[in-house]
C-alpha cells in the first residue's frame, strides 16, 4: 500500500489520509526518516555540566545523551548490555556513571563498562560498552542519527549553517524554560503547520506583532505583489546592516533538494524588531554572545525532518516535533537566554514564553482540527497555495523522496 500511495503522490497537493492516519505508515516514518536521518534532539545548554543528561525517545528507541567529563557531547542507547534493561528513566538528570537501576552494572560517560560483579573471569568488559549513536554539535544544535551509517551531506549543510548560528553562541546560553505540549495530530501535519504563514495573519495575533508573515515561503503573485515589496525593501535595508556587522542573512534553501534537507534566513522583525516578544522589544536585558545592537531580526532555522529554532539577539527559541504515533506528537519547546543572565531583573519567563506559548497552542488547535479532516470520508488531497504553501510542498516533496529511497532500498 505505501509504495503505491507514494508512486502516485501528485505534487503540489496535500498528502493522502492514510499517511497521517495509519499505524503501519507510522512506523515506516520511523523507520525510514527517524532511524535513517539526523534528527534534532535538543539543545547543548539542556546538558551544561559534566554527567548532565537527557534522554530523547525515538519510536522506541531511546537514546541517552550526555556530557563527559572533557566536555564533549555523546549520545548512546539507553539499554544495558547485560539484559537490556532502560538505564536512565527521566527526561532529564545529572549522574556521575550510568548504573543500572537493575544489577548495577555501571558505565563511565563514555559508555565503556567499568563495573558488572559475579560475571566471572572470562566475561570481557571492553565488549559490553553502550552501543553509540552518531551525535553532532552545531553550535548548539544537537542532531543524532540512529543509522549506523549517517547521511553524509549533514557535515556540508553544517558547515553552511555554522556561520549564521555561531554568532549567537548558544554553547553558552541556559534554558530559561521548556513546555512540553502534545497535539492530537500526525507530525507531519505539525511540520505542513509549521511551514507555511498563509494561516499566521488569522491564527496568531501574538506572533504577527514581531514577524512579518511575508518571510516563510511567500512568492510574488497576483495578490501579495505590494505587501512582498514593502517587505523585501525592510529586508534589503537590514541586510545591509546586519552584513557590516558580520551577520550573514542570505536565504539559503535546501529544503528538498538533499538528503539533510535545511533553510536559513536571517529576516527583519516588525515595530521595534528586536524580538519575538508582545512588543517586539527584548525580552532578556543581557544580549546574547558579544552583541550589542538589539535589532539582529530573527534568525530562522528550519532543518528536516523534524525542527526550527528563531535565534534573535537576546534569546533563542527551539522546536523539536518528535512522532509518538500516527495521531500524536510530541512538540519541545525550550527557550535559552545567555547563561549569566538573571531571571527577574534580566528577564521574566512571562514576558519570555508569552508569544510562542500562545501561538503554540493555536497551532495545537489547526492541527488537531486537520488531523480530524483528513479522518473523514470527504477528505482528499488538497492544492497548496503556490505563492504562500511553497515550503509546505518542499517538506513533503522531500518526504515522499525519502520514503521511496527508503521503501526501495528495503525491498
Ligand atoms: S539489565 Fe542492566 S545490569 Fe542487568
Ligand atoms: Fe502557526
Amino acid at each position: 500500500m505505501l509504495s503505491a500511495l507514494l508512486a502516485r503522490r501528485r505534487p503540489g497537493y496535500s498528502l493522502e489520509a492514510p499517511f497521517y492516519l495509519s499505524e503501519d505508515i507510522f512506523e515506516a516514518d520511523m523507520e525510514h526518516i527517524f532511524r535513517r536521518h539526523w534528527i534534532f534532539a535538543g539543545v547543548a545548554p539542556q546538558v551544561p555540566e559534566p554527567g548532565d543528561y537527557i534522554t530523547v525517545e525515538v519510536g522506541a528507541d531511546s537514546v541517552l545523551i550526555v556530557r563527559d567529563d572533557d566536555m564533549n557531547l555523546r549520545a548512546f542507547h539507553n539499554v544495558c548490555r547485560h539484559r537490556g534493561s532502560r538505564l536512565c528513566q527521566d527526561h532529564q538528570g545529572s549522574l556521575g556513571n550510568i548504573v543500572c537501576p537493575y544489577h548495577q552494572w555501571t558505565y563511565d560517560l563514555e559508555g565503556k563498562l567499568i563495573h558488572a560483579d559475579h560475571m566471572g573471569e572470562a566475561f570481557l568488559r571492553e565488549q559490553h560498552g553502550l552501543k553509540k549513536v552518531h551525535l553532532r554539535n552545531l553550535e548548539g544544535l544537537i542532531f543524532i542519527c540512529l543509522a549506523d551509517e549517517p547521511p553524509a551531506d549533514f557535515e556540508e549543510a553544517a558547515a553552511r549553517m555554522r556561520p549564521y548560528l555561531a554568532p549567537h553562541r548558544l554553547d553558552d546560553c541556559k534554558v530559561a524554560a521548556q513546555i512540553d505540549i502534545i497535539e492530537e495530530g500526525n507530525w507531519k501535519l505539525t511540520l505542513e503547520n509549521n511551514r507555511e504563514c498563509y494561516h499566521c495573519m488569522s491564527n496568531h495575533p501574538e506572533l504577527t506583532i514581531s514577524i512579518y508573515e511575508q518571510g516563510f515561503g511567500y512568492q510574488p503573485g497576483p495578490q501579495n505583489a505590494e505587501g512582498l515589496a514593502q517587505f523585501e525593501h525592510a529586508v534589503n535595508e537590514s541586510r545591509a546592516r546586519w552584513e557590516a556587522m558580520g551577520l550573514p542573512s542570505a536565504r539559503i534553501e535546501e529544503l528538498d533538494t538533499r538528503v539533510s534537507g535545511f533553510r536559513v534566513q536571517r529576516l527583519p522583525l516588525d515595530r521595534a524588531g528586536q524580538s519575538q516578544t508582545l512588543n517586539a522589544e527584548v525580552a532578556c536585558k543581557k544580549l546574547l554572545g558579544n552583541f550589542e545592537d538589539k535589532a539582529l531580526g530573527g534568525l530562522s532555522v528550519w532543518t528536516q525532518p523534524n525542527s526550527w529554532h528563531h535565534f534573535m539577539s537576546d534569546h533563542v527559541v527551539s522546536f523539536s516535533t518528535i512522532p509518538l504515533s500516527a495521531g500524536r506528537t510530541l512538540v519541545r519547546t525550550t527557550w535559552c537566554v545567555h547563561r549569566d543572565a538573571v531571571e527577574g531583573v534580566d528577564y521574566t519567563v512571562d514576558n519570555l514564553t508569552a508569544v510562542w506559548n500562545a501561538t503554540n497552542a493555536q497551532d495545537r488547535r489547526l492541527v488537531e482540527a486537520a488531523q480530524s479532516g483528513v479522518a473523514s470520508s470527504a477528505y482528499e488531497p488538497g492544492p497548496y497555495s503556490p505563492y504562500a504553501e511553497a515550503l509546505v510542498e518542499a517538506f513533503c516533496s522531500w518526504y515522499v523522496d525519502r520514503m521511496r529511497a527508503g521503501t526501495t532500498a528495503a525491498r
